[in-house]
């Protein structure tokens, strides 16, 4: 993954705060997932008025993608702050939404957080979710003596 690249995705993360839902927070996040073979799937937070069905922007990236049938993934960039703010600050996933990059992801996820195209912060899943439990965590046998 390039610096262009990652310029794109956090361009259509930053994009993607118009479609927000968001009548209760008001606070509009944004996300772009990169697939394997370089397909991006764009999300932004739906909430609920009751609240818990809320849906976070990185999860409904990561849904449109698997509900599509993808797969593997190498990024994805999020942008978060309250509606018609002029700056951004860095909006980290919150751990739903990690442990569903877990589900998917290997250790060589990036996660790149943006203020704007030209402030971001970039790490990996495992630096965002240490000691994370995922699908190799249920074979069989691993917890028995
Ligand atoms: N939110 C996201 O979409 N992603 C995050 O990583 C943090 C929080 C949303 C959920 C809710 O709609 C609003 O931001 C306030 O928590």
């Amino acid at each position: 993954m390039n610096e262009q690249q990652i310029k794109e995705l956090v361009k259509k993360a930053l994009d993607m705060r118009n479609f927000s839902y968001t009548p209760y927070s008001h606070f509009n996040v944004g996300a772009a997932l990169l697939t394997a073979d370089d397909k991006i799937y764009t999300g932004c937070n739906i909430e609920n008025a009751s609240y818990t069905p809320t849906n976070c922007a990185e999860r409904t990236a990561f849904f449109k993608a698997v509900s599509e049938g993808a797969r593997t993934f190498k990024a994805i960039a999020i942008a978060g702050g309250p509606e018609g703010a002029k700056e951004l600050d860095y909006c980290p996933p919150c751990g739903v939404c990690r442990q569903v990059m877990s589900e998917f992801c290997d250790d060589d996820f990036v996660i790149i957080v943006a203020r704007s195209e030209e402030d971001y912060k970039v790490c990996t899943l495992p630096e965002s979710l240490p000691d994370r439990f995922g699908p190799n965590d249920l074979i069989k046998g691993k917890f028995q003596k």
